[in-house]
């Protein structure tokens, strides 16, 4: 027989301390119900980056992508304001918007050539004379919230939701004075991989944990021993003290630093930050057994001169990222084993993947409340 959704969700008890609390168990990693309960009360819910804030500077530039499963886009409009619609043309459902980013003085759907504005209103609509009872007003693009914080565009499809800046709460000020803003774009690079989106987080909470075993580079650089963990409200910290090292030259090159700092802001955004160098992780799901991480890599200087420096900076971020990949692929086809359920934390290691587990818990088990109660 098959186990409930709610008996998945009660097999983590989410009121235990680090020191006595496992991880949530393999069920949540597998399961499409698990997925689906995701989508809507965690990704519906929360904020989520659309794009970059150097995307949308002028009137007319925009950012689209799939939030949650939902097409939006977010455009800068002639009066500086920028908004966020869903990218669903009011017609017949085509997405009005079909590059990823660009700039454009209206929005035009290719399917039938509706036109909007960029304030979402509805401008034009050919050959659609003697349509009755049809009021333009009420057909623009549906919004959706906007905000936006340092380098990033944020929405949330939850038109209820907090402001970006309750929901970061102390995140804000944790940043503030790493001033991010000061590096800029320079590189995307995208990752499909094999594994729940829940495992790469996992991965990157762990405190540093596997560092010394998979990432002989990076290690080189920092100090395992004085690796710090911070948790508050939804963000985990985790620093370190960058140290000298002639062990791994291309690592210690690109990664001169007082600190290394690793911001996770639930449920799927990660920084990084050194120096001059600041990368953004964006962890999407794709469905329960895949997911996609998108890679932002930021500089101070970004002019030719520096692109060699940069490029190869990337590429020490790339070689990193490459020997994850296998070990999240592995716990993916693991976590499917019938030899295992759920694991142990390390008490001084794995704080972060514990604060990231009891809010996803929280988020699962109210959601699941709210719609059954909302069925009765
Ligand atoms: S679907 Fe957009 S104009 Fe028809
Ligand atoms: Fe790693």
């Amino acid at each position: 027989m098959e186990i409930s959704l709610r008996d998945i969700l009660a097999s983590y008890d989410d009121t235990a301390s680090l020191a006595e609390a496992s991880t949530i168990p393999a069920p949540w990693y597998v399961d499409p119900r698990i997925e689906e309960l995701e989508r809507e009360t965690v990704f519906s819910k929360t904020w989520q980056v659309l794009g970059r804030t150097d995307q949308v500077e002028q009137p007319g530039q925009f950012v689209s992508a799939t939030v949650a499963g939902e097409p939006i886009v977010a455009v800068r409009g002639n009066d500086g304001v920028l908004r966020a619609f869903f990218n669903v043309c009011r017609h017949h459902a085509a997405a009005v918007v079909t590059e990823p980013c660009g700039r454009a003085q209206l929005l035009h759907c290719p399917y039938h050539g509706w036109n909007y504005g960029l304030d979402g209103s509805l401008k034009g609509m050919p050959e659609f004379e003697g349509v009755k009872n049809f009021d333009r007003q009420q057909n623009g693009l549906v919004p959706v919230k906007v905000e936006t914080w340092e380098s990033f565009v944020f929405v949330n499809l939850d038109p209820h939701a907090a402001p970006l800046k309750d929901f970061l709460g102390g995140l804000v000020k944790r940043v503030s004075p790493l001033a991010l803003t000061k590096r800029k774009f320079f590189e995307t690079r995208v990752y499909d991989i094999h594994c729940n989106w829940k495992v790469f987080i996992d991965n990157y909470l762990d405190g540093g944990y596997h560092v010394p075993h998979l990432h002989k580079g990076l290690n080189s650089v920092l100090d395992y021993k004085q690796y710090t963990i911070e948790n508050e409200d939804r963000y985990c910290l985790q620093s370190s003290p960058v140290v000298s090292s002639t062990e791994d030259p291309a690592t210690s090159a690109v990664r001169q630093s007082d600190r290394a700092w690793y911001f996770w802001q639930y449920p799927n955004l990660m920084i990084n930050c050194y120096d001059d160098y600041m990368d953004s992780n964006l962890v999407l799901p794709l469905d329960v057994d895949h997911c996609r991480v998108i890679f932002d890599f930021f500089f101070a200087d970004v002019s030719d001169g520096r692109r060699e420096y940069n490029q190869q900076s990337v590429a020490v971020g790339a070689r990193v990222q490459e020997e994850d990949l296998d070990i999240c692929e592995a716990v993916q086809r693991g976590l499917k084993s019938r030899a295992y359920q759920a694991g142990r934390l390390s008490v001084r290691r794995e704080a972060g993947e514990h604060l990231f587990h009891r809010l996803l818990a929280a988020d699962l088990k109210g959601g699941l409340g709210r719609i059954a109660a909302a069925a009765d």
